[in-house]
């Protein structure tokens, strides 16, 4: 058996980490950046801390802010023609997933032109190119996207979000500085916590699982399990350990793939623009009980990883049990809402997102494989 592991060329860690940037440029003698990112974060502040380093050090940038969440291929092409018109030649992602996708399918698109409709990316595009040079910096401890080869586009015209997965578009640095993350609102730190907590949890259990994406797999539900509540509530190390836990999970599933709480997530993306954190949050302790008998002893792993007491002397069915209920915990002590029609879904949608759910990317590594009927049960169970 083989396998096949990505990660960026250079990670930095640690609170004030985002100093590295200016070495990192001068060193990899790059020139002038495309800073992509959106509104908010300018409002916030956040963007100042990166601007003002580049500032004092002469280093050329051109502001894209136009990102939202849920990126749509709109706000790509535009970012593909600022580039092109910027002079740039390397592109400074700063944001969560959003603004990080966004700056991967720019950077694809601007060395592989002729998937410029940005459509024909979906899934494994047979890119020829890498994409012009990526340095990544995450303010929400969440998607990981910035040392994972996926990114996550929305095509508003037909009411979905599709998939892209190719080597080529890894950034080659990534900075992991919590002080980047520090602003986020509670219901923030809460949405995305969980997200990476879904990636920890179903890289350990999809089909491409190893050991080596499984001793990540774990250490980040035990990071991201201990730290979550603490970094909810305000506290520094929390956040700091989430910085963490959430890339180490990236590591992982970037690797090996995801799941059915995936797969389900991101139509309700496409179509009621939910928070991608919040649809898995409240997906996951259904799914998981779902896929119960095709995890072998993983939930017991889960379980004790999630700081379960006397998990060795539970029974299997026992340990499983304990592993969905410590993610229903986190999750209600997190305060994540527990149903779909909470956070707008449409009774009436159902046949169409399943649909969308079946044809998704990541529906394929799930455990246990789902059915059409499957997934419209599920989503009516979580309704
Ligand atoms: N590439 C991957 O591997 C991968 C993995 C999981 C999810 N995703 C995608 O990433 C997107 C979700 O990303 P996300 O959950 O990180 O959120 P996001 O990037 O969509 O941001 C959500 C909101 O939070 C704000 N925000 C971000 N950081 C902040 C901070 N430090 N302070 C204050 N506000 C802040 C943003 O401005 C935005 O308004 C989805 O499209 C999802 O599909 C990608
Ligand atoms: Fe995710």
């Amino acid at each position: 058996m083989q396998h096949r592991m990505i990660l960026n060329e250079t990670a930095w860690f640690g609170p004030g980490s985002i100093a590295q940037i200016v070495n990192e440029v001068a060193q990899r003698n790059l020139k002038k950046a495309l800073l992509v990112t959106d509104k908010t974060l300018i409002k916030a502040g956040v963007i100042e801390k990166v601007t003002a380093l580049l500032d004092k050090h002469q280093l050329p940038y051109v502001i894209y802010d136009e990102v939202v969440p849920n990126p749509t291929i709109a706000v790509v092409k535009n970012g593909v023609e600022i580039f092109k018109t910027s002079q740039a030649d390397y592109l400074i992602a700063i944001g969560g997933g959003s603004p990080q996708d966004t700056a991967k399918a720019i950077g694809i698109i601007i060395n592989n032109p002729e998937f410029s409709d940005v459509r024909s990316l979906e899934g494994v595009a047979n890119t020829r190119y890498p994409s012009v040079p990526i340095i990544a910096i995450p303010t929400t401890a969440g998607t990981a996207a910035e040392v994972t080869i996926n990114y996550v586009i929305t095509d508003e015209e037909n009411r979905r979000k599709f998939v892209c997965v190719d080597p080529h578009d890894i950034p080659i640095v990534a900075i992991i500085d919590a002080e980047m993350m520090a602003s986020m609102p509670p219901s923030l730190k809460a949405a995305t916590g969980i997200d990476a907590l879904t990636h920890a949890i179903e890289g350990y259990i999809t089909k491409a699982a190893w050991e080596l994406t499984d001793a990540l797999h774990l250490k980040a539900i035990q990071i991201i399990s201990r730290s979550l509540r603490a970094s909810v509530a305000g506290d520094k190390k929390g956040v700091e350990d989430m910085a963490l836990g959430q890339y180490v999970a990236g590591m992982g599933f970037s690797n090996v793939g995801l799941g059915l709480v995936h797969g389900m997530a991101h139509p309700l993306g496409a179509f009621y623009n939910v928070p991608h954190g919040v649809a898995n949050a409240i997906i996951l302790p259904h799914v998981m009980a779902w896929n119960t008998d095709y995890t072998g002893e993983k939930y017991r792993d889960i379980a004790r990883a999630m700081g379960v007491s006397g998990i060795c002397g539970k029974t299997l069915s026992e340990a499983r049990i304990a592993a969905v209920e410590a993610v229903k915990k986190l999750s209600d002590d997190v305060g994540i809402p527990t149903r779909l029609r909470d956070v707008g879904m449409k009774e009436e949608d159902i046949p169409a997102l399943a649909q969308a759910a079946l044809d998704d990317v990541c529906t394929g590594g799930n455990p246990r494989d789902a059915t059409l009927a499957d997934i419209t049960a599920l989503y009516r169970q979580i309704y």
